[in-house]
């Protein structure tokens, strides 16, 4: 990757994670939040939605809820399990990964940087073909992944294997992001955080712990600081 590539960031971002429940959606808000007080128009997209019923929130409300800012879902069901399974359940096809990708062009008409939430983690299949949202960054043109991990012991294993998933498909990277980072993080963390750092393309961020608790306005204003790997990239002051 060159210093040109990696001094501008791509129109789409997708955000896949170590595993489920890792901070996705919190640093999918910290992104969007970074992005716009950067002056972009940006907004956030979600495939595919599981473990919510008509009506409740999902992860798109919670980055409406963190950024003031307007998302897009795509399909949603009820059960809390990976796409496929849960779409069998409910006896209802998924969409395509041209769905997908035609959903995503239609926001980048409006939008200077769509970021897209994926499902689980990096190998999830989203559609009835099986592909991933590796599958989907493949596809999308002028686009890239931000792998959020975990900071605790196990999280340099499963860091790895998914950028080796990502580099054998020929994805480009955008990073990795932290999602919860402790106020007192014990050595374990903190070696993890130079390890992560000191790789090429490594760490561009790490969301403090408790910042989904923080009120909107505290979000917006310290994202940026969260994420300065992304906030110079958007040139964000
Ligand atoms: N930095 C953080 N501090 C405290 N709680 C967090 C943080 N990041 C995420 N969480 C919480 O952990 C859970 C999973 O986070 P979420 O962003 O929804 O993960 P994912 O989207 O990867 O499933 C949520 O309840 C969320 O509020
Ligand atoms: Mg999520």
């Amino acid at each position: 990757m060159t210093e040109s590539r990696l001094a501008t960031l791509p129109a789409v971002l997708l955000v896949t994670g170590t595993d489920t429940d890792v901070g996705k959606t919190v640093v999918t808000s910290a992104v969007v939040a970074t992005a716009r007080a950067a002056g972009r128009r940006v907004t956030a997209y979600k495939p595919t939605q599981t473990g919510v019923a008509p009506g409740e929130p999902g992860d798109m409300a919670e980055v409406e809820r963190l950024t003031g800012v307007a998302t897009v879902e795509g399909v949603r069901l009820r059960a809390p399990m990976a796409p496929r399974p849960a779409a069998a359940l409910e006896g209802v096809g998924l969409p395509t990964l041209a769905d997908h990708v035609a959903r995503v062009a239609d926001l980048g008409v409006r939008h200077d940087l769509v970021v897209v939430e994926g499902a689980g983690g990096l190998l999830v299949e989203l559609t009835d073909a099986g592909e991933t949202l590796a599958d989907l960054a493949t596809i999308l043109e002028d686009s890239g992944v931000l792998v959020v991990s975990r900071s605790a012991l196990g999280t340099l294993n499963h860091t790895m294997l998914t950028r080796e998933a990502l580099s054998h498909r020929g994805v480009r990277q955008l990073g990795i992001v932290i999602g919860a980072w402790p106020d007192h993080p014990d050595v374990i963390e903190t070696t993890n955080r130079d390890y992560l750092g000191a790789l090429p393309g490594g760490l561009v961020g790490a969301v403090p712990l408790g910042a989904p608790r923080l009120d909107p306005a505290t979000f917006a204003a310290d994202a940026p600081g969260w994420l300065p790997g992304l906030a110079q990239r958007l040139g964000t002051p």
